[in-house]
């Protein structure tokens, strides 16, 4: 049988170092909510040398189907990360500032289990340090800006802490975007571009390690990046559609599927957290949302803001659904909870046209890694 393997010839990226521990090749898989980077996911990826990231979002829903037992947002992180830390390898959580009702309890859940990385973006994350001593676990901020990482530096050296690294995030990734619409296609917003500001600030405040995302799909892509000064990258979309993504199967096709004139920025009708959505534009939500079809079913409540008696009733998608899509919903139901009843939404990165089938994570990482595919027969 003529076997295809990879073969390493010589480790060709150099390893990712946060908070003392060693990361031999330097590729976060992104956190992707709601559902699709989930124990399974983020367990794979740390097996093969890489960071597996577990997505917060809506977990206590995800985590109670799945075990049929009522699980509050506490213990279903707490529980999700101890089964990806059953793998050998490092493992995070990725916890959006935007979803404020369960943002502390997600942050504790996370240091209790151990989880190696917290990574918080989705907003600025500028109390993470005063919630928990978060002892072994490394805290990550995601920004777009120099200016931003520097807001978030001042006030946390203010509460004793330094970003244990950071991740710069430019337009071209997945979920929602830190930009406005008009700044999107910028020159000035590239991600090569975003990066000498960042690294600089970085410096400034103790070498703390720049990680890039958005748009990074090969090895080559690493390479560009780590000689440009980045210290490793992180990738969603490249995980999207592999074998261990608990994405829908229907998901999967439509990343699958998509073409580049497919992948569109939702603002209005958009994102209820107010920030620029990438999205496949065929994603029947997003279709019915701009034929006004689809009244929301708000039941999930997981961007829910306080009201003015301090409860948490308020969704932008409740009070205006002109300009909202019922996210918790569409993206629920892309992870294939209750996908009967609700349309999906699917959002990706701009590469996700670059898919054109399922993969397993080692064969991805393998090749991300520079490791070469050889034939078993001409090893002789
Ligand atoms: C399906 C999907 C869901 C995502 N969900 C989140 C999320 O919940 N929180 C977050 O901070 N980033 C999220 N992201 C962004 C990724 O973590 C990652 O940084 C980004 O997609 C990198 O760009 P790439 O997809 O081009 O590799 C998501 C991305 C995708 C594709």
């Amino acid at each position: 049988m003529n076997e295809e393997i990879f073969q390493q010839l010589e480790p060709s990226l150099p390893p990712l170092i946060i908070k003392d521990k060693k990361i031999s090749v330097p590729i976060i898989q992104g956190g992707m909510g709601v559902g699709v980077s989930l124990y399974p996911l983020a367990g794979a990826v740390a097996k093969e040398g890489g960071v597996g990231i577990i997505s917060s979002a809506c977990l206590d829903r995800l985590v109670s189907k799945r075990t049929g037992k009522k699980h509050n947002i506490y213990d279903a992180t707490y529980e999700e990360i101890s089964l990806a830390k059953a793998s050998p390898g490092f493992v995070g959580i990725n916890i959006m500032v935007a979803l404020v009702r369960d943002y502390e309890d997600s942050v504790r859940a996370a240091i209790d289990a151990g989880a190696d990385f917290i990574i918080s973006g989705a907003g600025l994350p500028l109390r993470l340090p005063a919630i928990q001593h978060p002892g072994d676990t490394a805290l990550i901020p995601i920004v777009s800006s120099a200016r931003a990482l520097e807001l978030i530096c001042k006030k946390w050296e203010r509460l004793g802490y330094r970003p244990d690294a950071v991740v710069l995030e430019g337009p071209l990734a997945g979920g929602h975007l830190g930009f406005r619409m008009d700044q999107i296609d910028l020159e000035s917003n590239k991600l090569e571009n975003l990066l000498p500001p960042v690294k600089d600030m970085a410096g400034k405040y103790g070498d703390i390690p720049v990680i890039v995302a958005g748009g990074i799909y090969t090895h080559d892509d690493i390479v560009r990046f780590i000689k440009m000064g980045a210290n490793g990258v992180q990738m969603g979309t490249r995980f999207l559609a592999t074998v261990e993504s608990s994405a829908s199967a229907l998901y999967k096709k439509a990343v699958i599927d998509a073409k580049d004139e497919d992948i569109i920025v939702a603002d209005k009708p958009g994102s209820p957290c107010g920030l620029p959505f990438r999205v496949i534009k065929q994603s029947p939500m997003y279709q019915s949302s701009l034929k006004r079809l689809r009244p929301p079913k708000c039941d999930k409540g997981t961007v829910l803001l306080k009201d003015s008696e301090g409860k948490f009733t308020r969704c932008p998608a409740k009070e205006s659904n002109e300009h909202f899509f019922c996210i918790c919903n569409g993206l629920l139901s892309s992870a294939g909870y209750n996908s009967e009843k609700e349309e999906p939404l699917y959002t990706v990165g701009t590469n996700a046209s670059r898919v054109d089938k399922i993969e397993s994570v080692k064969t991805i990482m393998d090749e991300l890694a520079g490791k070469t595919l050889v034939s078993a027969s001409s090893q002789g």
